[in-house]
């Protein structure tokens, strides 16, 4: 995998200066598309596995710096313990299976949410998975896994209160809270996309979305092309984005 050229990136209608430097992803709708087709919600979350090659692809090869892709929620607990074994048995099956060309690829593997509390086969794979990878320089793959914002925003801040203790201080800053949210480190979300034409943030990145653009395009996730993808960048790169300033030449 080789990152695109400038004279690439332009022959694909985007500008290296617009493209997002953090990408997330609600990847919604893998239920109605094997709905669409008669088949089992099984068969949409491994389509839905199929596109990631693609997308996380493209990110890689666009120079994007990370990729935040949402998994497994916090409230996905509660789907039918068959579908819930369905995901995990695909979590396995994709970290063995493509872990090498992950790694091939530069791709640094992050897991954000607790994923603690996953069967012991499931924690060993993501864990290799980070382990094997974490020396890499590419794009940051996040893939959020049990993940609620809420509870990784309390989580920081319990984190941070602790740190402020032990320094004797009696408040928190800004930079000690960020620097123990999970995507610490990494630039701020600058494009949110959720695929299905649903239109909620769902407990996702709630802090780290402060200042994102957000698409919501129609396709189902496992419709979601490459192209699709594209698409979508162009349309954040006519964003003109004014973190509550005014424009720049106005
Ligand atoms: C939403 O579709 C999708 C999910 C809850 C799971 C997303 C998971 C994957 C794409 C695969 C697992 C990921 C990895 C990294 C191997 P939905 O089931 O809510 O769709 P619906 O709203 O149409 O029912």
């Amino acid at each position: 995998m080789a990152r695109y050229s400038e004279e690439q990136i332009r022959a694909l209608g985007l500008a290296r200066e617009a493209l997002p430097k953090h990408v997330a992803i609600i990847m919604d709708g893998n239920g109605r598309w094997a709905k669409q087709r008669r088949l089992p919600r099984s068969a949409g979350h491994r389509a839905g596995v199929d596109r990631l090659r693609g997308i996380i692809r493209m990110s890689s090869d666009l120079g994007v710096a990370s990729l935040t892709l949402y998994a497994f929620s916090t409230e996905n607990w509660r789907r039918p313990s068959d579908e819930v074994g369905t995901l995990m048995a695909l979590l396995i099956e994709y970290f063995t299976k493509e872990i090498d060309e992950l790694f091939a690829n530069g791709v640094r593997i992050r897991i954000i949410g607790a994923y603690e509390d996953f069967a012991a086969p499931v924690r060993a794979v993501i864990e290799r998975a980070m382990k094997r990878t974490e020396a890499n320089t590419g794009l940051n793959l996040n893939i959020a896994l049990n993940y609620g914002s809420r509870a990784e925003i309390l989580r920081a801040a319990n984190l941070a209160m602790r740190q402020a203790l032990a320094e004797g201080k009696r408040e928190i800053t800004a930079d000690m809270l960020e620097a123990c949210l999970y995507t610490a480190g990494q630039p701020e979300v600058d494009l949110l996309i959720r695929t299905s034409g649903e239109q909620r943030a769902s407990n996702f990145l709630l802090y780290q979305i402060s200042y994102a653009e957000f698409l919501f395009p129609a396709e189902y996730w496992p419709d979601f092309s490459d192209e699709a993808y594209l698409a979508a960048l162009r349309a954040y790169g006519r964003r003109s984005r004014r973190f509550g300033g005014l424009e720049e030449d106005a």
